[in-house]
């Protein structure tokens, strides 16, 4: 079957079987929230250009453009005294991005998830902008299995990352300077996602700390999950927003009050150790723990994952750690792709859901989830994503994606094995 451009979720053919599941078939709704966004790429871009000298910041926490960082198109808007549009035209003139694509935590490990477990029925709960940008990414993850008929539009702009790249900066380096745009985001409440959202059987917020109401709002969404019923899941961003307010402070999930109520926690090590305040992957894992999450998994992009789980819905393993697919990044497929490494961390995630969805629906509802099985499909979803540009890759067929990551979990676990 193919997918067609605005189409709308697509039926899968009752023929096509999960990969990752092996006994009676039951369909697990998986409800999202988190940050949705569309990525625009700008190459070439001259970090010397006097345009861009002007709009570099001259302190921290004024707003002005920072090399190497991330400043809210908002604060931008302030420093430079003009609206975004203007400031990206005087950067790159008329030119159209080089590259667009769906980005953001949530939305790119839902249908990340969506497109390789077919027990699940993933829908995400949010908004777009009434904007071109809103319609662009309503298109794109149109044409994915994901279920979209619960992202609203509303009077705004959709939520943006623009990316300028400068190749040549830094003595042939290259750098790369980050512009977000909360846009429509930054008044999504929990209110606005109804009350369906936590009556699934996996609840999963991600990245909310582009979604600040959301955020601040995560124990309340989890304990109403909880008592739903369901297996709740949590996967960070880079909290830009707690790093600028409030620089030498632990970041929270909302608060503290989050941790127990989070069954599964995905996080790279910078976000686990800004959020436990440790020093290292593995005592940020025991830290989670500690604090009466059921599961923990920190990413280290080509490092080894930690994790750990110690009650609840998964099995009781103590704190250790897995190899990633290293061998994989060195193959052509992924040298011609350039490296990109943008969206890892959102498909590991989706990998990681999916895992944990094909346990629920072949074993029921009430299995203690083998939180290493489920790793080995993260891992070979973090690794496919390495294949691609950007987060989010377009099957031309239902199915295809789940038999390139079932292909890649088989070559990972015949060099890296069973649980280490
Ligand atoms: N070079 C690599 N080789 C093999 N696997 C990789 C590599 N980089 C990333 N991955 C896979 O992706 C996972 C997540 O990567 P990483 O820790 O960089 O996430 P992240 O920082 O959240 O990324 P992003 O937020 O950009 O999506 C890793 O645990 C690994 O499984
Ligand atoms: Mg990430």
């Amino acid at each position: 079957m193919i997918y067609g451009m605005g189409a709308g979720p697509q039926p899968r053919p009752v023929s096509l079987r999960c990969r990752f599941c092996y006994d009676a078939r039951m369909a697990i709704t998986i409800h999202g929230a988190g940050c949705a966004l569309m990525d625009y790429l700008y190459s070439n871009v001259d970090f010397t250009h006097d345009v861009v000298q002007g709009l570099l910041r001259r302190k921290p926490g004024d707003g002005g453009l920072t090399i190497g960082g991330l400043v809210f198109a908002e604060a931008l808007e302030r420093f430079a005294g003009r609206k975004i549009d203007a400031i990206l035209e005087s950067i790159v003139g008329s030119r159209e991005a080089n590259r667009e694509n769906v980005g953001g935590p949530a939305i790119v490990s839902l249908i990340h998830t969506a497109q390789i477990c077919e027990e699940a029925d993933v829908r995400f709960f949010g908004a777009v902008g009434d904007d071109e940008a809103g319609r662009s990414l309503r298109a794109i993850a149109e044409r994915t299995p994901l279920d979209v008929s619960r992202l609203a539009v509303r009077p705004g702009a959709t939520a943006a990352t623009y990316v300028l790249s400068d190749p040549d900066y830094a003595d042939g380096h290259g750098e790369r300077m980050f512009v977000n745009q909360l846009g429509v985001a930054a008044d999504l409440s929990p209110e606005d996602l109804g009350p369906d959202f936590p009556r699934a059987d996996i609840v999963q917020l991600g990245g909310t700390a582009l979604v600040p109401r959301l955020h601040e709002a995560i124990p309340r969404l989890l304990r109403e999950a909880r008592a739903a019923g369901a297996l709740t899941v949590v996967n960070t961003v880079y909290d830009f927003r707690a790093e600028s307010s409030r620089p030498e402070e632990r970041w929270t999930l909302g608060s503290d009050e989050a941790y127990p109520l989070v069954d599964l926690l995905i996080a790279d090590a910078e976000e686990a150790l800004r959020l436990s305040g440790c020093d290292d992957a593995a005592p940020a894992v025991s830290w989670f723990l500690g604090r009466g999450t059921g599961a923990a998994v920190v990413t280290n992009g080509p490092g080894p994952v930690a994790f750990g789980a110690g009650s609840g819905r998964f099995a009781e393993c103590g704190v250790g750690s897995r190899p990633v697919f290293t061998e994989f990044a060195k193959r052509e497929e992924v040298r011609s792709a350039g490296g990109d490494t943008t969206g890892c961390g959102d498909n590991f995630a989706g990998g990681l859901v999916a895992g944990v969805a094909s346990q629920l629906a072949s074993r029921g509802p009430g299995v203690r989830v083998d939180l290493d099985a489920a790793l080995r499909l993260a891992i070979a979803s973090g690794a496919f994503c390495l294949t691609h540009l950007g987060g989010t890759w377009l099957e031309e067929a239902a199915g295809e994606k789940a038999a390139r990551v079932a292909s890649i979990r088989g070559e990972y676990e015949r060099i890296h094995g069973g649980r280490r």
